[in-house]
């Protein structure tokens, strides 16, 4: 296969944002996950110490938090403030003790030093009670909720600029959802009273794939917002936790920009196309799974097991990092209109880290993003294969569908000037061989790649041997070609340096 880059041809500017995460009050994300106050891990303020050396080292530039389904009735106040009592979650049916509110979310992010972004409660909550929330984080000294702030300690506001309206308010699961004629109206409303607290935050909105949602919510709404937030979840776990084999997971990145080329269009067709990014603020190949979560009787405690199903270590594997290398080249081709994305979650559960009692496991999925991070480049460049190899595979639910095999992407460094090339291959027992032209005045620099002895490998307690590795020694270079020979259920960057 031929791989064509032109480096003088700069299509658009990544957001480093892009590379973002979430944690939701569900199971072991934060309790028992990231926030273990008294752990010996733990550091002074409760936070454990080795989940946040792994979360600096993939630069993480924003996380998203409370929500998630949990949001939708979850009430801000009763986390924070010197007394806090315990509250019953409604979406997950479990109690949340509210020892993680907002003040400990903002220092999280503070030692990360990372983006905060509030989901706030647009299910049984009011636009004035977002707006309280704004003025409990934003405002210098004015108000009640300032004060409050003030007098837990923090004198200085928090400065928390992205916010968004809602989480999936529109499906029917969701508590209080809201139907097509109702959101347009409650996010303007909403908006105009957090925007009226501080003029500078940067609003998203929940939204979705769908003409008659984004009709009424960008007509009504549009001139507030900065942001639109879509999910995805690709492998369906929620009731049965019968995961995609490695080739059912290839079938799944076909079209995996399927709903983003929805949204640019109609937010092209509003003319916000310039004003208005999409945040894919949820995304992981596997949804998570809380089967019966709703119907389960009181005092059944099986629901809640179940959960536990999503930890396992061994079901992340080489198809989770071949899937994050694919989204990633995806995001990266739509950077001018996909300014923010979050991996859904980042801490347990389906996380890039996995926290036990000892340490931490860095997953597959882990180790895509540092490779993403600390190698691929800020500008997308134009890059083409005209002979890709293209197969058919099916999903777990029987649909056949084309795949290309190889997926390619290059990046320049504006700082370095260094090209970085995402070589992501798909295949699950074959090599592949790329012909790359050295552009003029570069040269080959190294090449990492992600790789395991099979697609099924996974990373575990006492056993991390999917790591990122230097294979520059599988480039050849005859004359001004490299022949680059890539493994197979592979992520691999190659860079090339001036
Ligand atoms: O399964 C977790 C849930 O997935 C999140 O809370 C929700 O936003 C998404 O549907």
């Amino acid at each position: 296969m031929k791989l064509y880059i032109d480096p003088r041809r700069v299509l658009c500017n990544r957001d480093e944002k892009l590379y973002g995460q979430f944690l939701e009050h569900f199971d072991r994300q934060i309790y028992g996950g990231v926030f273990m106050p008294g752990h010996p891990m733990s550091d002074e303020d409760g936070f454990r110490r080795d989940v946040l050396d792994a979360l600096r080292d993939i630069h993480t530039p924003i996380i998203r938090w409370p929500g998630g389904c949990f949001v939708s009735a979850y009430h801000w106040k009763n986390g924070v403030g010197p007394n806090r009592t315990p509250s019953y979650d409604k979406a997950w049916r479990v109690e949340d003790n509210n020892t993680f509110g907002t003040d400990e979310f903002v220092l999280l992010c503070r030692k990360l030093g990372c983006e905060p972004y509030i989901c706030t409660n647009a299910g049984t909550g009011s636009p004035e009670e977002m707006s309280d929330w704004v003025e409990y984080c934003n405002l210098p000294r004015e108000g009640q909720y300032a004060r409050l702030r003030i007098s837990g300690g923090h004198e200085q506001p928090f400065g928390v600029k992205y916010w968004s309206i809602g989480n999936e308010s529109y499906l029917g699961g969701e508590m209080g959802c809201k139907t097509h004629d109702e959101w347009g109206g409650f996010v303007r409303e909403a908006a105009k009273m957090m925007r009226r607290v501080d003029p500078g935050i940067e609003l998203s909105a929940a939204a979705v794939a769908d003409v008659d949602w984004n009709t009424r919510l960008l007509s009504q709404a549009g001139s507030y917002l900065k942001w639109i937030s879509i999910h995805g979840y690709w492998d369906d776990l929620w009731q049965n936790n019968n995961l995609s084999t490695y080739e059912q997971c290839m079938a799944l990145t076909s079209g995996l920009d399927r709903d983003v080329r929805k949204v640019r269009g109609m937010l092209t067709a509003f003319g916000l196309e310039k004003k208005i990014r999409i945040a894919f603020d949820e995304w992981n190949l596997r949804s998570w799974h809380h089967p019966n979560v709703n119907a389960a009787p009181l005092g059944s405690e099986e629901f809640i097991r179940a959960r536990g199903n999503a930890d396992l270590n061994a079901t992340y594997t080489m198809a989770d990092a071949v899937f994050t290398g694919c989204f990633f080249n995806m995001l990266l081709r739509n950077a001018d209109i996909v300014g923010m994305a979050n991996y859904a979650p980042a801490v347990n559960t389906r996380g890039v880290i996995y926290v036990h009692d000892k340490g931490i496991v860095r997953r597959t999925t882990y180790h895509v993003f540092w490779m993403y991070t600390h190698l691929m480049g800020n500008q997308i460049i134009d890059s083409w294969m005209p002979d890709n190899i293209v197969e058919v595979k099916s999903t777990k639910h029987g649909e056949e569908r084309r795949v290309e095999m190889l997926d390619a992407l290059a990046t320049r460094c504006s700082e370095s000037g260094k090209l970085a090339i995402s070589l992501v291959n798909k295949d699950a027992d074959n090599k592949q061989t790329i012909d790359i032209e050295l552009p003029l005045g570069y040269e080959l620099e190294t090449m990492t790649s992600l790789r395991g002895d099979s697609p099924n490998d996974y990373n575990d307690v006492d056993h991390e041997n999917v790591v990122p590795e230097d294979l520059t020694e599988n480039v050849q270079k005859e004359n001004r070609r490299l022949r680059v020979s890539v493994p197979p259920h592979s992520v691999n960057i190659l860079v090339l340096q001036r």
